[in-house]
């Protein structure tokens, strides 16, 4: 695991956006895996920037994003399609036909969620992956459990995801309390991986995702089993594993 620390968000989302871009040049043609959240945005705004520059082109990219929350319709303000929309497909050239995400308004979660891994399998996987990380250690929606899921699935949504991610609904009670989310295996299963966090807050669970146990009760630790993470972290996220392993940390 490369592990690349910058000094504030704007660094880190200029690195992640590097990666990406990277990756897209590389092969046009790319499978990228798609995140939400607030730490990713500023890796968005900077590679719609070089889209605009004529310095990268989504074309032929087709992209898969990890969640959805259930019972959302895709033009709900809320919706992880609609942020999407507003943060990154609306400002780069990638055909609307290239992106997917799970149907949050789908009838059936279940058949909603073989669908997706049909979809995924069927694009020949995932080429990279982007990931953000929960204040509890999950992935996509995968919160802790008693066993890590492979499958897509329908899952509810613990407390603390509900409270943390109330600050972008009027009121708590507004938060779904269900998901859909790409599973362990199609996210391990991806070529390469690459983590974006920032914040003070992040600090502790990320030390425990990346150097504690590996287990279901921190999703994220499965991915020190990949062979191919980098992540892109601020300082302040780091700086627990700064104090605790700093070798491991590049600058
Ligand atoms: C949500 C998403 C995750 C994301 C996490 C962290 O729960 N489902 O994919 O990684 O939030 O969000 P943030 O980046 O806002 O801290």
């Amino acid at each position: 695991m490369r592990i690349c620390m910058d000094a504030d968000y704007e660094g880190m989302s200029r690195r992640a956006a590097a990666v990406m871009a990277d990756q897209v040049r590389e092969n046009p043609r790319s499978v990228l895996g798609l995140a939400t959240g607030s730490s990713p945005v500023g890796m968005y705004a900077e590679l719609s920037r070089l889209c605009r520059a004529g310095q990268i082109t989504f074309r032929d990219v087709t992209t898969v994003n990890l969640d959805e929350y259930y019972g959302l319709t895709p033009d709900h303000e809320m919706s992880y399609r609609y942020f999407m929309e507003k943060n990154f497909f609306s400002l780069i050239d990638i055909p609307r036909e290239n992106t997917h995400l799970p149907n949050g308004a789908s009838l059936s979660p279940a058949l909603e969620c073989s669908r997706y891994d049909r979809l995924i399998e069927s694009l020949g996987g995932i080429d990279l992956q982007l990931l953000g990380i929960g204040h509890d250690g999950h992935i996509g929606f995968n919160e802790p459990s008693d066993r890590f899921v492979p499958d897509t699935n329908y899952v509810k949504l613990t407390e603390e995801t509900i409270r943390a991610n109330a600050r972008f609904f009027a009121s708590e009670a507004d938060v779904p309390r269900y998901a859909l989310t790409m599973g362990i295996r199609a996210i391990m299963q991806a070529k390469k991986i690459l983590m974006v966090v920032n914040g003070e807050g992040k600090a502790d669970i990320l030390c425990r995702a990346l150097f504690g146990p590996i287990t279901p009760a921190v999703p994220a630790s499965i991915l020190q089993l990949h062979p191919d993470v980098t992540l892109c972290a601020d300082a302040a996220a780091l700086s627990v594993i700064a104090d605790k392993y700093p070798a491991a940390i590049e600058k």
